[in-house]
């Protein structure tokens, strides 16, 4: 075949591949809220005593908090990294068993979301404000919508408040997906801009913060459906530079690896053609194999605190992949 015809093509490829990698990336967070309920809908079925557990969980209690982060430390160090796969996918099916037990690991089904933040608020009056939000993000439309208008209150008092802006870049980036499900396409572009504009501002606030690098990241994805190719390939670096460094500060939360996952899958995937043509349109393309996509699947599966569907669903893929390129 003619070789411009094989770049054309390639170059095609690419843009879906990232523009799917971004899309994704932009509804994953979306469905990042499924576990919690998909758990407290289980749990309610299966085991009404833990209903109780559930609640008194979900209150705004900083103590309950603390101790919870500490805890999936410590889980997280039990199952240490350095396990080989076997071992990893058994951890799996045990951790599946382990969460219908009755044991005192169950707190640790309850805390370790990524709504734990990391940051101390020293204004009691604001802090308590933003437990109210983080409660509002984990139930209904109309409750993420609250919290957005909430939010929206508060950047008029604490404007340079890195805690309200990355907030509202993730309220933001709610509305924006749940517009797009609604097909309206010019708000939910609208929402997903406003979003990139918050985060980026907590950024510039806070360079070490956690979850400013990781809302930067993932609204710089969501944006990547509005922008040109070289735009959408540029948007692809940037959101793993920055997803890499709210690794680097946040080394738990399985909602980062998975992302890291996803992108790693999606530039295996790119063909070596892809690949070079993604090199003449920025000058370092991104790298990855399945191997790597695979390891960051099996971190997110141990730190999540719920068997994650669309998590072992990439982990799948990765290996199905894995196995029709070897072959
Ligand atoms: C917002 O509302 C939906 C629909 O009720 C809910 O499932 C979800 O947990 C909330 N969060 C997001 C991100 O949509
Ligand atoms: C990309 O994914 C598809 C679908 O799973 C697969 O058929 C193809 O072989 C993959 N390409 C590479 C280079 O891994």
């Amino acid at each position: 075949m003619n070789p411009e015809i094989v770049a054309i093509r390639g170059l095609i490829a690419v843009a879906v591949g990232v523009g799917v990698l971004l899309g994704v990336a932009g509804t994953f967070l979306y469905q990042q809220f499924l576990p919690e309920e998909r758990r407290m809908l289980h749990q309610r079925e299966f085991a009404p005593q833990h209903r109780t557990v559930a609640e008194m969980r979900n209150q705004p209690d900083a103590q309950g908090k603390k101790s919870g982060r500490r805890s999936v430390f410590q889980k997280a160090k039990r199952k240490s990294l350095s396990t080989t796969e076997t071992e990893v996918v058994t951890g799996i099916d045990q951790q599946s068993a382990v969460e219908t037990n009755d044991d005192d690991d169950d707190d640790e089904f309850f805390d370790c979301s990524d709504e734990n933040n990391v940051e101390t608020e020293t204004d009691p009056r604001l802090a308590k404000l933003l437990d109210k939000v983080d409660i509002l993000f984990k139930g209904t439309v109309e409750c993420n919508k609250t919290a957005y208008s909430l939010l929206l209150q508060l950047k008029d008092q604490y404007a340079d408040k890195v805690n309200v802006l990355w907030r509202l870049a993730k309220a933001s980036h709610i509305m924006g997906t749940v517009y797009g499900e609604e097909g309206d396409n010019d708000k939910k572009k609208e929402f997903l801009f406003e979003g990139f504009g918050f985060a980026k501002r907590a950024l510039e606030l806070d360079e070490s913060h956690p979850e400013a690098h990781k809302w930067f990241a993932i609204t710089v994805g969501a944006r990547g459906e509005f922008l040109s190719l070289p735009e959408k390939i540029e948007g692809g670096s940037l959101f793993k530079e920055h997803v890499d460094k709210a690794l680097a500060l946040q080394p738990y939360d399985p909602s980062l690896h998975h992302l890291l996952g996803r992108f790693k899958y999606e530039v295996a995937n790119l063909s070596w053609i892809e690949r070079k043509v993604a090199g003449v349109i920025c000058a370092e393309p991104p790298t990855a194999t399945y191997p790597e996509a695979v390891n960051h699947c099996l971190e997110a599966e141990y730190l999540s605190p719920t068997p994650w569907k669309e998590n072992r669903l990439l982990l799948a893929k990765c290996h199905f992949n894995q196995g029709s390129v070897s072959r």
